[in-house]
Formats: structure tokens, C-alpha cells, sequence
């Protein structure tokens, strides 16, 4: 963390995000935000009350393989589809109540790594989670995102550039003022948080406020491989995958792999004889066949007989016969790898919270994302570390869902650069 606050180009970035101002809860507007990065694109009109009410409109849209493997410009293009698509469903108070000088403002949440400039201009450094599109890397999204409207006359003005993490930040800020993380444990994990101006060196900033987030990218703590104890799996799953010898720490923590590692040790079992007979499957032979989903629903299996593990892997993934003591095994894998990514999960935050030295007087962690939601005992597991690691001190620590607070964020964000 030190590091990439001195200099640019460290491997774990400590990006400025350029917000300085903590929401008060008392923000009232009505702003639009875009959200790419994680499974769904959304876009969403989000009205901030005076009572501290927030109401959200919102629809999902599924980004095709195609355009997360094409060109820029097309990505960017069906963005701004989207976003015309969803503005001509809307009513006229709606669209009036969110404009200003006849555009109406939008925050754009983009879940990726950039270096960021300006609240509303950031290059992509690269892609992460699956994304690939040729003519991206090194440019400003928000210029790529901007010229798109103008290209298709959409009006609106794409006013801050936030990462979900600060999004998530902000918004869980907005309700429980002791936030200073905010944390995403979703398909990707990244996470936010306050640091004082003063701290960050590389940064040139005029200006009164005292701090500003700073979106760390952690995902691609210790890409040397010098520190955490990478496995054989890790290492076939890093190999084979788009974006080699990157993101390594996300590799061993998020929702896109844990599925993928899970496969990769159970293909070892499966060779070494001692699973399903040494037998597998054209389908569990397959890449990324294994979902993380999976994982979930066979730690919940707590039949005698592991009824839904069987299910699994002899109706989805074809394998021709399972026994009782396979099933065990398979269940006691997916624990391993969900425990590992819980624990290091809670390995960040530590290390976040004992260099803001606040675990004397405490704070809140927004925290979203399906893992962190809906994964079997992955908030008790962190926990669970984290008093392993602070003592009782922990209990300082209030960690909460911050479910789509990415959206409202890239609203608030957009609310303060306004301001
Ligand atoms: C990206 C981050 C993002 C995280 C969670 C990572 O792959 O690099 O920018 O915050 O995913 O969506």
C-alpha cells in the first residue's frame, strides 16, 4: 500500500479517485449512474430524498461473450444503447428532475483498473474478470463512453468515473457515517477507502480537503507470486487464463475462479485414482465448467447420502457414478477453497485497518457482491479470521451488505463532483 501511494505504476495501484467528500446523508437530486464490471450491466435513476430516502429504477442488461471479447467501440456503443434504451422508457419528471443544462448527469461505474486523473477521466490500465476488447487499454473510458452518446445524440453527461468499490464506499457512507472501507466479493474483489491526502505522494491535489478514497485494486496483490502460498492448482487456473500472471490475489478470492480451482484439484484426485473411480467427463472436462455456484450449493448439502453434491455431478457435470466417500471428499474441496478465499479476504482487510490504525476505535465495512451475499458461512469465516488476527478488538469491526451500492455511489459521486 505504501508503495503504489509514493509512485504510479505499483503492483497493487492505490488509484485516487478524486473524491474527497464524504456524503452526509443529507444529498438530495436525482442522477443517473452505469454500472459495468461485475455479471449484469445496470443502469439506474437514482432519486436521493431529503428524508434520506434513496429510490432506484433500474434495469439489467447481460453483456454478450461478444462484446466482452470485441472491439471497444462496439462495447461502448451497446453502453450507450442501453442507456438510450432506458431513458426513452422513462417519464418526463424523471428525465427533467435529472438534468442540468439539458443533459442530464450520469456516474459511471467501470470495475476495472484505471489510472485515474480527474473524477471524470481515468486510462484503463487493463481488463480484468473475462473482459478483453481490442482498443481500450491506455485510453480515458469516460471520453470512450462520452463519445459514444454523442455518436447516437443521447444527452447526457458522463460526470464522474468512479470503481465499485468507492461506489460501495459512498453509498453505505451515506447511511452509517463510521464507514471506511468499502469491499467488493462478488465475481471480482477489489476494495476502497479513506486515506488522508497527505499520505499519498504521488499525488499532485489542491485542495482544503483532508482525504480522499482510494480504490486499491488489491486483486493484483503480489502478481510476483512472493508472498501468498500459491498451489499447483493456482498456478494451472493463472496459466490458462486470459490475463496471466495478473490479478493474482482476485484468482485466489473471487467468484470467477473459486469454481475453476475447485475443478483443477478435484482433476488431480480424479488422475491420482482416489475420485469417481479415476473417471471423469467431457463436461467436467471442460473449462470453467465447474461453477461457483456449485461450491455454494454443496456446502449446504448436509444430507446423509449428499444428495445435491451426487446431483451435481452425475446429472450436471456427467460424471458416470459417485460414491458416498467421493462426494465427501468433493464437499470437504469446495470447503477448503471457500475457507482460503474468506481468510484471505480477511487478510486485506487487516492489513487496511491496521494501517488507518482504527481498530481501537472501530469502523464499518460496506461490503457487496454474491460471494460475500450468498455464500455458505463466508461472512462468519472472515470473522471468524479477523478475531484470530485482532482478538476481541474485532468486535470493533461492523461489517454490513451493501447490496447495489455501487449504483447509488456512482449517483453520489456524481452528486459531489457536481457540487
Ligand atoms: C477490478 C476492480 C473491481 C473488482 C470488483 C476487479 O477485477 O480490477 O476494479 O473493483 O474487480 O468488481
Amino acid at each position: 500500500m505504501n508503495k503504489g501511494l509514493e509512485k504510479h505504476g505499483q503492483t497493487v495501484a492505490m488509484v485516487p479517485s478524486y473524491v474527497t467528500g464524504v456524503p452526509t446523508g443529507k444529498e438530495v437530486g436525482t442522477f443517473l449512474a452505469l454500472d459495468l464490471g461485475g455479471t449484469n450491466l445496470r443502469v439506474c435513476l437514482i432519486k436521493l430524498g431529503s428524508d434520506g430516502n434513496i429510490s432506484i429504477k433500474q434495469q439489467k442488461y447481460k453483456v454478450s461473450e461478444t462484446y466482452k471479447t470485441g472491439e471497444a467501440r462496439q462495447l461502448f456503443d451497446f453502453l450507450a444503447d442501453c442507456i438510450d434504451k432506458f431513458l426513452a422508457e422513462l417519464n418526463e419528471t424523471d428525465k427533467r428532475s435529472s438534468s442540468k443544462e439539458g443533459k442530464l448527469n450520469l456516474g459511471f461505474t467501470f470495475s476495472f483498473p484505471v489510472e485515474q486523473t480527474a473524477i471524470d477521466k481515468g486510462n484503463l490500465i487493463s481488463w480484468t474478470k473475462g473482459f478483453t476488447c481490442a482498443g481500450a487499454v491506455g485510453k480515458d473510458v469516460v471520453f470512450m463512453l462520452q463519445e459514444a452518446l454523442n455518436r447516437k445524440g443521447v444527452p447526457v453527461k458522463v460526470s464522474a468515473l468512479v470503481n465499485d468499490t468507492v461506489g460501495t464506499l459512498l453509498a453505505h457512507a451515506y447511511k452509517h457515517p463510521k464507514t471506511l472501507l468499502g469491499v467488493i466479493l462478488g465475481t471480482g474483489t477489489n476494495c476502497a477507502y479513506f486515506e488522508k491526502i497527505s499520505n499519498i505522494k504521488k499525488l499532485q491535489f489542491n485542495s482544503n480537503a483532508e482525504h480522499m478514497i482510494i480504490n486499491l485494486e488489491w486483486g493484483s496483490f503480489d502478481n510476483e507470486k512472493k508472498v501468498l502460498p500459491i498451489t499447483m492448482f493456482d498456478n494451472k487456473l493463472d496459466r490458462e487464463s486470459n490475463i496471466p500472471r495478473f490479478q493474482i490475489f482476485e484468482k485466489m478470492v473471487s467468484g470467477m475462479y473459486l469454481g475453476e480451482i475447485t475443478r483443477n484439484v478435484l482433476l488431480n484426485l480424479i488422475d491420482r485414482k482416489l475420485i469417481f473411480d479415476g473417471i471423469s467427463s467431457k463436461d467436467f472436462n471442460t473449462h470453467y465448467s465447474f461453477e461457483t455456484a456449485y461450491l455454494s450449493t454443496i456446502e449446504e448439502d448436509d444430507s446423509d447420502t449428499l444428495e445435491n453434491v451426487r446431483k451435481i455431478l452425475e446429472e450436471e457435470l456427467n460424471i458416470p457414478s459417485t460414491t458416498l466417500t467421493d462426494r465427501k471428499i468433493v464437499k470437504r474441496v469446495c470447503q477448503i477453497v471457500g475457507i482460503r478465499s474468506a481468510r484471505l479476504s480477511a487478510a486485506g482487510l487487516s492489513a487496511i485497518i491496521s494501517h488507518c490504525n482504527v481498530i481501537e476505535t472501530g469502523c464499518d465495512i460496506g461490503i457487496d457482491g454474491s460471494l460475500f451475499e450468498f455464500y455458505p458461512a463466508f461472512e462468519a469465516r472472515i470473522k471468524n479470521a479477523l478475531r484470530e488476527h485482532f482478538g476481541s478488538n474485532a468486535d470493533n469491526i461492523n461489517l454490513g451488505l451493501a447490496r447495489d451500492g455501487s449504483g447509488v455511489g456512482a449517483a453520489l459521486a456524481a452528486m459531489l463532483s457536481v457540487k
